[in-house]
């Protein structure tokens, strides 16, 4: 599908974007091994998460609607083919991780752009704990028990962390992960309230083995990384009045709001809240005249990795030269992120230097609507459109059917809010 985003002076209104993709993950996969029916509301209902259900009621589990009915942590069953993880990497590298630990093997599968990701990042550590685990393809688990170990990730990926903590939830003794910046938190933060043995010391995270895990009934917040394309989009009009309703604002998570912040965007929580464990807010954002430029580093990028393609399009309009680096991991992402927007941001009239690691961005440049490709990527259509709505003339964005992905109704909240 091609998209045509015509530009765009003001936004204004007021949306809920898609329940948190991450939680999502997490609440499908913990509450299938949980002793009971959990109910997660507001579930995404984006492909990825589809495919995590997928998965998961091929391993054995009930899910319809908000309702999750869990197998314990002994139930799963043993899948009758490849688990298809789609475009997936969340569910592909937590599943691993989950699977591992289980009596029989699996083998995750997924889309062109998936099969082209790394997994030798979960397979390694998963070996270490003893488990059976190769890839390409990616097949895991029938050697238990687990033994708990102590490991230093070298590159911060939540996704890892998390597997291994999924897996250590069947090693004996305890198993722990340390990072060097710290991740998002989310399961962590799920597991302690599933009654697990969890503690968090700093960027070290630790488990035991667990017998059984409670049920939860939560609702899910809605997703920052989907808020934050409209926190961007509203800054950079004329005119502007956005409010993202419920969104998920846990601190590891908000890097970003603190980003556009100290260029000058105002960003207000209304009505703060907690969500099983979660922060939660209402977002106010109006247009702003952002100043400075930015200078983001490893630890940074690592802070806003699912940001990086529309804080690109932000520094396209700032006085000055704009480094983002450390962010290597943005090619190893759906699609090569960094070559994606500064393919598409040049063809709108960027000036964007690619680097190794990143962007050198000089600004500000006036951008002209031209005709892009989201290269299959949904974070790189949506990171577009907003490059498209401050743009002169319009915008045609091919394949941004991939919005999908985490962003049903993307383009239907554009036209609401433009
Ligand atoms: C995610 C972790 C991040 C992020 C992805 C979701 C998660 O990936 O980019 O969108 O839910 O754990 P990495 O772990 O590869 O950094």
């Amino acid at each position: 599908m091609i998209a045509t985003v015509r530009p765009a002076r003001r936004l204004e209104g007021s949306i809920a974007v898609p329940g948190d993709k991450s939680i999502s993950h997490r609440a499908l996969i913990l509450g299938s091994i949980a002793s009971g029916e959990s109910r997660a509301r507001g579930l995404s209902a984006g492909a990825d998460v589809q495919s995590t259900a997928a998965c998961m009621r091929a391993l054995g589990a009930e899910i319809e609607g908000s309702t999750i009915r869990g197998v314990g942590m002994d139930g799963l069953l043993a899948p009758g083919a490849p688990l298809d993880c789609g475009n997936s990497g969340t569910t592909m590298r937590l599943l691993a991780g989950l699977l591992a630990g289980q009596a029989f093997e699996s083998e995750l599968a997924g889309d062109e752009s998936l099969s082209r990701r790394p997994m030798d990042r979960v397979v390694g550590p998963l070996r270490e704990l003893g488990a059976a685990a190769a890839w390409p393809p990616l097949k895991v688990g029938g050697k238990t028990p687990l033994r708990g170990i102590d490991y230093q990730a070298p590159v911060p990926s939540a996704q890892v962390k998390s597997a291994i903590l999924l897996a250590g939830l069947y090693g004996e003794g305890p198993t722990a992960v340390t990072e060097t910046v710290k991740t998002r938190d989310h399961t962590e933060v799920m597991l302690a309230a599933m009654g697990a043995n969890v503690t968090v010391d700093g960027l070290r995270v630790e488990v035991r083995r667990a017998e059984a895990l409670q049920p939860f009934d939560i609702d899910v917040p809605r997703d920052f990384s989907s808020a934050a394309f409209w926190l961007a989009a509203a800054g950079l009009m004329d005119s502007a009045r956005v409010r993202l309703l419920g969104v998920g604002v846990n601190p590891t998570r908000t890097a970003f709001a603190d980003t556009l912040t100290s260029l000058g965007f105002v960003i207000r929580r209304i009505k703060p809240r907690l969500e099983a464990g979660e922060a939660v807010a209402d977002l106010e954002v109006g247009a702003a005249r952002p100043e400075g430029t930015l200078h983001v580093n490893g630890n940074g990028a690592a802070r806003m990795i699912d940001e990086l393609p529309v804080l690109a399009v932000v520094a396209s309009q700032l006085m000055g030269t704009s480094v983002i680096a450390g962010a290597g991991e943005l090619r190893l992402k759906e699609s090569d992120r960094v070559a994606a927007m500064a393919e598409g941001l040049s063809a709108m009239g960027a000036d964007i230097e690619v680097q190794e690691d990143g962007w050198v961005i000089k600004g500000p440049r006036r951008l002209e609507g031209a005709r892009v490709d989201s290269a299959g990527d949904h974070r790189i259509a949506m990171a577009l459109a907003v490059a498209a709505l401050i743009a002169d003339g319009k915008t045609e964005i091919e394949g941004a059917e991939c919005v999908d992905i985490s962003y049903p109704g993307f383009f239907d909240h554009l036209e609401y809010l433009a």
